[in-house]
């Protein structure tokens, strides 16, 4: 019979140990009981940290690269390529039986200045195209973001089309999004071919917009036949600020749905700048509101992944207010804090995966 002072003590030092002591269950193995796959973001320079790489191989049963295939990092001349970061990501997928997603094809950010300018002065559509073959042959993926917010964010004036300013607008018109999914297609028969964006999450009028102008969007590719086959919802939540609405988004996930596309969740992490000092309100409200998101997003069953934005605080980027650096005030957005231990968003992660009900 243990006794109740023995049993304290347990539980006390539980808390010291790495997470793997606390529960052995992982993210990957109750998403794959409830039929979706959990994977998570990462930067190649992350799986140095010994302290990370076999919890990321543990958790996670998909990786994005969280930079090393945008073309600032991949293409730093015309058709020179610097493959090594985003191999060493696909080796370490490889090696711990992980599938790969891409992240991105096609963006109005990350482009290397030399692309810019030779743009601007040849509107060649081999710029685009010889890009997404040369990526789509040599890397093997389960699906690609082939082009990310293309849109204009929400809040933002848009044009009629709602399409948001870009070198590739500019270069060949709104045709530059149809011209993408048929090259990524003709390069790769088999990957899902994936639209991402941000901003259908949220309850504001704004998102409202947001909304509608992703489903005028999506028809136009299908009446147009242009092989698409999801929609990438990033899911960067804010615990403080712009709420995410149950209601609606559950609506629009309906939506997508009846569209036949496949829903991701592509990017998930919680902002908790806004919040309170205190780091225990703050990660009960990022877990309240991922919480709030999964339980819908999960509740459909057109989603078929939820990877989040990085797996530990350690590897966030720094938040934009100068005020917060200076304070060297670190985000809580992610399920493990930078020390590698487990968050009360791992939980509530853990519980919205458990919790999906089974879709027959
Ligand atoms: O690796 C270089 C380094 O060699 C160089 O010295 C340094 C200074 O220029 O830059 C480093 O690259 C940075 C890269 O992150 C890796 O840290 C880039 O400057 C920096 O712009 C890049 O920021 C990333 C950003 O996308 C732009 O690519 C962020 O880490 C990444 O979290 C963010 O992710 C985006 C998604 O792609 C799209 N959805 C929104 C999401 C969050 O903003």
């Amino acid at each position: 019979m243990i006794s109740r002072r023995a049993m304290l003590t347990a539980g006390a030092s539980a808390l010291a140990f790495p997470a793997s002591a606390q529960d052995m269950r992982s993210l990957k193995a109750i998403a794959a009981a409830k039929g979706f796959v959990f994977g998570s973001a990462a930067a190649s320079y992350e799986l140095k940290d010994g302290d990370f790489a076999p919890l990321l191989a543990r958790e996670a049963a998909q990786l994005v690269p969280e930079y090393e295939m945008k073309r600032d990092a991949l293409e730093t001349k015309p058709g020179f390529y610097d493959f090594a970061a985003l191999d060493s990501l696909f080796a370490f997928a490889a090696k711990n039986r992980l599938s790969m997603r891409g992240h991105t094809l096609c963006w109005y950010y990350a482009n290397p200045p030399w692309l810019v300018s030779m743009l601007a002065a040849k509107r060649d559509e081999k710029l685009l195209t010889s890009h997404i073959q040369t990526v789509l042959r040599r890397y093997p993926m389960d699906s690609v973001d082939v082009v990310n917010e293309a849109l204009a964010p929400p809040g933002t004036a848009a044009r009629a089309d709602s399409l948001r300013p870009s070198l590739w607008l500019d270069a060949f018109g709104p045709g530059y999004i149809d011209m993408a999914f048929h090259a990524a297609r003709a390069a790769d028969p088999k990957v899902k071919l994936v639209y991402n964006d941000w901003g259908f999450e949220q309850g504001a009028a704004e998102n409202d917009r947001f909304r509608s102008a992703t489903l005028r969007l999506l028809d136009g590719m299908l009446k147009r036949k242009t092989p698409i086959d999801a929609l990438g919802i990033q899911g960067h939540l804010s615990a403080f600020g712009n709420r995410i609405d149950q209601r609606k988004l559950r609506a629009f996930l309906q939506e997508i749905r009846d569209r036949g596309l496949i829903i991701l969740i592509t990017e998930l992490d919680v902002d908790d700048t806004g919040g309170p000092h205190d780091s225990v309100s703050r990660d009960r409200a990022v877990a309240d509101e991922a919480r709030r998101f999964l339980d819908v997003a999960l509740d459909n069953p057109a989603t078929q992944a939820v990877l989040t934005w990085n797996l530990s605080d350690r590897y966030v980027d720094p938040p934009d207010e100068w005020k917060l650096k200076l304070l060297g005030w670190r985000l809580r957005k992610t399920p493990y804090n930078a020390q590698m231990r487990r968050k009360p968003l791992w939980n509530a992660m853990a519980q919205a995966f458990s919790d999906r009900r089974i879709f027959y």
